[in-house]
């Protein structure tokens, strides 16, 4: 897999140059690339200048099968912010998500190429342990997936499974209340996640991602199955979450993205990431073209 990697470090020093060079952090001195079929510049480099970096793809592709679902992405992500990931059904926001933890590893058809960094460090190097990376870089799907255990087992799961010996029941309370679920289920951990309603079942499987104390939370349209009281409990919680975590959300629901969201990406058809900055300016003054035509849904 390592053959497929093309960054070195004449490249990254290329990059740390490049940030200094305009205020927005992209190169100057090296054109970007065009897309052949849009016929789109794709930015080289996306730099958020006064953010801590906590996730960082570098040319990172994805093919499945000779299907490219990833052109490559160039983008960073800031610490204790909100991503939004944006885009049509079908442009690879899904496939991005599941870069950062490696959950592509499981698709056998998947191929990933260029890096994806971790704190600097490609998550893709030989020697990361991609279970260790995923209590550090927690993840939330669609549909609510609790284990058919108690509600005190799933959250402490992870973190036996860690050999935690610590304060196992305090834990698991710091996580429950982490996770806004502490006060409905206090009083019957004993009890299976599985009878809880779906709005709970979503907010247990948010416990089970925060109980290993990550610095990431994925989350892959975690309301789209809630109703909206639920839903509206969901993203209350995220802006909680982002106060000591970094959370990079997919959503289907632009109205959503600029409620909760500090940064957003755009995908567009083909798997191209066109457009990443602050949430507002996005939604009110976006640059392409064809994001403005997405989100002011002319098509879509
Ligand atoms: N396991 C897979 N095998 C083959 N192709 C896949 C696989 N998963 C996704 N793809 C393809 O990759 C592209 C991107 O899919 P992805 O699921 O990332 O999109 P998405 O933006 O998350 O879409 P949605 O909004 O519908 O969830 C699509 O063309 C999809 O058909
Ligand atoms: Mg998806």
């Amino acid at each position: 897999m390592s053959d497929s990697y093309t960054v070195g470090d004449e490249r990254e020093n290329e990059q740390d140059g490049a940030a200094a060079d305009r205020a927005d952090g992209r190169n100057v001195s090296t054109p970007d690339p065009v897309d052949e079929t849009t016929g789109e510049t794709t930015p080289s480099i996306q730099h958020i200048a006064d953010a801590d970096t906590v996730i960082e793809a570098a040319d990172l592709t994805v093919h499945y099968g000779d299907v490219e679902a990833l052109k490559p992405v160039n983008v960073r992500l800031p610490a204790q912010e909100v991503t939004a990931i944006i885009g049509p059904s079908g442009c690879g926001k899904s496939t991005f998500l599941r870069c950062i933890n490696r959950m592509n590893d499981m698709v056998d058809a998947a191929r990933v190429g260029g890096e994806l960094r971790f704190r600097g460090k490609n998550v893709y190097d030989e020697d990361v342990d991609p279970v260790a990376l995923r209590r550090k870089i927690g993840m939330v799907f669609q549909k609510p997936n609790p284990f058919p255990k108690s509600i005190y087992d799933n959250v402490a799961y992870g973190l036996e499974i860690q050999g935690y010996d610590g304060d196992m029941d305090a834990r698991v309370e710091e996580a429950l209340r982490g996770a806004a679920l502490w006060d409905e289920v206090k009083d019957q951990l004993d009890e299976s996640g599985l009878d809880l309603s779906g709005g709970q079942q979503q907010r247990l499987c948010i416990a089970r991602a925060i109980a290993p104390d990550p610095e990431v939370i994925l989350m892959d349209e975690p309301a789209s199955a809630l109703d909206p009281v639920a839903t509206a409990k969901v993203e209350d919680l995220i802006d909680e979450l982002a106060e000591e975590y970094t959370v990079v959300i997919v959503t289907h629901n632009m109205q959503q993205a600029a409620r909760i969201s500090d940064k957003t990406a755009v995908f567009l058809t083909g798997g191209q990431l066109v457009e990443f900055g602050e949430t507002n300016r996005i939604f009110e003054n976006p640059e392409n073209q064809r994001v403005e035509d997405y989100i002011t849904g002319k098509f879509g």
